[in-house]
Formats: structure tokens, sequence, C-alpha cells
């Protein structure tokens, strides 16, 4: 059996009231796991998947269901008669087979996936390893497709205005109502800013924009100066912590996962990186990183491929890109991350936003 959930995007870029509604219920009821596929009639786009399912199937509502099984195809519109003809069954047959499997091999979620109840956050939490093994070998769009379809819309990436756009690009493509954030210091580049604003505009959605904490700012600022960072490492991390990580905390707090556009080519700091984690300096949340096995030249080409408007900056000598004050343009043979906190050593070039618990 496949069941795809089809739902709408309105005018403004947002999913419709009453799919929001029947996701959040699907979402309580820990019931999005048995949904295979999400599509999006995209009012915007006649061509959109969900749009041309809704033509194909004569359906003018939404959300609504298609249950394939033995090559029939069955529609359900009311979320009432889904659940009781389809879901109900299904709930019934997946709770035999965990009882079945806990007994032979312990606990395990309906994508053959630990689902460990012993999770930091208490909520129940998959089994990070099963899903490394799963996923180390699939592509950024499958373990995106996985994290949206399963955690939507209490997941979100970190967009840093740099090459990481590939994975705006890549998310509006799965889920057009995919949420993404950005952390605005105060002290981005235009360039940056321009970057976040073309990207509003070709998608058309909206960024959630995060600002520090403003008399946690001005205190700073009144004690330590406007350009202080430039001290030594407590400096810059302070100034990183107040600008970056309090209002990442913030923002983690509301949700169950995040997406990072971390790689493991990008730093000493990051070769180990897994493509999924548990994120314990963040209350134990899921955190995705789909492009940890992609080298900087595969961003590259799928940025070209796909035409995705691209921060200027990289044009100019930075491969990487931070906050204006603290990155640089590098010579060519320098290492990527060589323009970012220049002062400092490679082993302590990170910000905060992505730390080990000890
Ligand atoms: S940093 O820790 O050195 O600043 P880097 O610039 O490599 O990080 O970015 C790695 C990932 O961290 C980005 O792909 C993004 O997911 C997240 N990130 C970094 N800076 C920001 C930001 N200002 N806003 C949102 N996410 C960010
Ligand atoms: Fe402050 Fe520089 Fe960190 Fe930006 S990168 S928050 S300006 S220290």
């Amino acid at each position: 059996m496949e069941i795809t959930l089809v739902k709408k995007i309105m005018e403004d870029g947002e999913e419709c009231k009453k799919c929001r509604e029947v996701s959040e219920r699907l979402r309580s009821g820990d019931e999005l796991r048995f949904i295979d596929k999400v599509v999006y009639a995209d009012v915007r786009d006649p061509e959109s998947e969900g749009s041309r399912l809704a033509r194909e199937l004569d359906v003018e509502i939404a959300p609504f269901f298609i249950v394939e099984e033995g090559g029939e195809k069955t529609i359900y519109k009311s979320y009432m008669v889904f659940k009781k003809n389809v879901l109900n069954k299904v709930l019934e047959a997946a709770d035999i087979e965990v009882e079945n499997k806990r007994k032979r091999t312990g606990d395990t979620d309906a994508f053959g996936i630990s689902m460990a109840s012993s999770a930091a956050n208490g909520k129940n939490s998959p089994d990070i390893d099963a899903l490394n093994k799963k996923f180390e070998g699939k592509s950024p769009q499958e373990l995106l497709e996985w994290g949206l379809n399963t955690y939507h819309p209490n997941i979100a990436l970190a967009w840093s205005g740099a090459e990481d756009v590939a994975i705006v690009d890549m998310m509006l493509r799965i889920n057009p109502g995919s949420r993404i954030f950005t952390l605005d210091t105060g002290r981005l580049n235009k360039e940056t800013y321009d970057l976040i604003d073309a990207v509003r505009k070709k998608y058309g959605i909206k960024v959630e924009v995060l600002l520090p904490d403003s008399a946690e700012a001005e205190k700073m600022l009144r004690e330590r100066g406007m350009n202080f960072f430039y001290e030594g490492a407590e400096a810059r991390k302070l100034c990183c912590n107040v600008r970056k990580v309090e209002p990442l905390k913030k923002m983690l707090a509301s949700l169950d996962g995040w997406i990072t556009g971390l790689r493991r080519d990008q730093a000493v700091t990051r070769t180990a990186l897994n493509k999924i984690e548990i994120d314990d300096a963040f209350g134990g949340i899921l955190k995705l990183n789909p492009l940890a096995g992609w080298s900087h030249d595969d961003v590259w080409d799928y940025i070209r491929k796909n035409d995705v408007p691209y921060n200027k900056l990289h044009d100019m000598g930075y491969p990487s890109i931070g906050c204006a004050p603290c990155t640089r343009a590098v010579e060519s043979g320098e290492d990527i991350r060589a323009g970012r906190w220049w002062w400092e050593t490679p082993e302590s070039k990170e910000c905060g936003l992505h730390v080990k618990k000890k």
C-alpha cells in the first residue's frame, strides 16, 4: 500500500489552513510515518505535482489522500474517513508488527528505525546509527525528504546566506512550505542580505529572521566596544554567543529538528561529521546535515545546474561567508575557511552553533 497526501499551497506561499490542521493531527497522533509521500498543489503553479494529480483525479478540495493498493487508487477527501478506513487498520497492523519485532529485536518504528524513548528531549527519537547507515550512501534530497515528511513543520533549515542556499532549493522542491530561518547577527554583508531578498523573491517564501536580544547586545557593546571581537578567542566567542548562539537556542527550543549546511570537507573540526545527529547542545533535538558527504564542487555543480541564486561574495574570492568584519576573501590555494576569523587557529574556528556537549 502506498499513501500520498496532497496539500495545497496558497498565493502567499503558506499551506492552506485545513492542510495545516490535518498535518497537525497526523503529527500529534504519530501517524505521519504512514504517509509515504507528501505532494503539493501550488495554486501559483498549475504544473506542480499536486495540481496535476488534483486535475487527473478531479478533486477540488485540499487536503486529500490517495491510497494505492493492488493497482487500485482510492481517494479520501476527509481525514476522519481516511483515519477510520485506512489509518486505524494500518496502525493496528503496525502495532502487531512492532510488538512482534520488539519480542525479537527491540523497539523499531515503521521505517525499520529503532525508536528509543530515552532521548535527551524525552520524546521518542529514532535510532541514529541505523539512520546514518541507511542514509550514508544516499543523496541530500533523500535525507531531506525523510526529514521533512517525518518532522515538518517542526523542522527548519538554518541558512547562513552562503552556499548552503543549495539546500533551500532542494527543500522547496520537496515541500514548498519548508521552513527556513537565518540568524541576522546585525553584522552580515550587504551581499548576504541581497541574497536573502533574492531567495524570498524567486521562491515566493518568507525567511524567518532571528535577531540578537537587544538588551544583551547593547550591554555587550557598551562594555566591550564595537569591534572588540578582534581582541582574541574569548571576545570573539562572546560576540558569536550573543549574536548567533542565543538566538539559535530560542529558535531550536520550538523545533523537533534542524537542518544545516555543514560539510565534512569544510574544516578539521568537521571531518567526522555524521549526516544525522542528536544535538545534545540544543535540547537533544534531531540535527540533519544533508550535505555532509558533498564536496565544495558538488555544491557548486548543484547551484549552477539548478540556477540557484547565490551570494555575490562567492565571485569575489569568498568560498566561506560569515559576518562582514570576521570574513575576508582568500587567495587561490588557501584553505576554504582561511578567510573566517583569520586571526585564530583552525582548531578554534567554530562559533558555537555546532558543538558537542562533552
Ligand atoms: S560557522 O559556525 O563557521 O559560522 P558556517 O558558516 O560554516 O558555520 O556554516 C555552517 C552552517 O551553520 C550553515 O550551513 C548553516 O546551517 C549554519 N549557520 C551558520 N551561520 C548561520 C546564520 N547566520 N544563520 C543561520 N544558520 C547559520
Ligand atoms: Fe560577532 Fe564576528 Fe561572531 Fe559575527 S562572526 S557574531 S561579528 S564575532
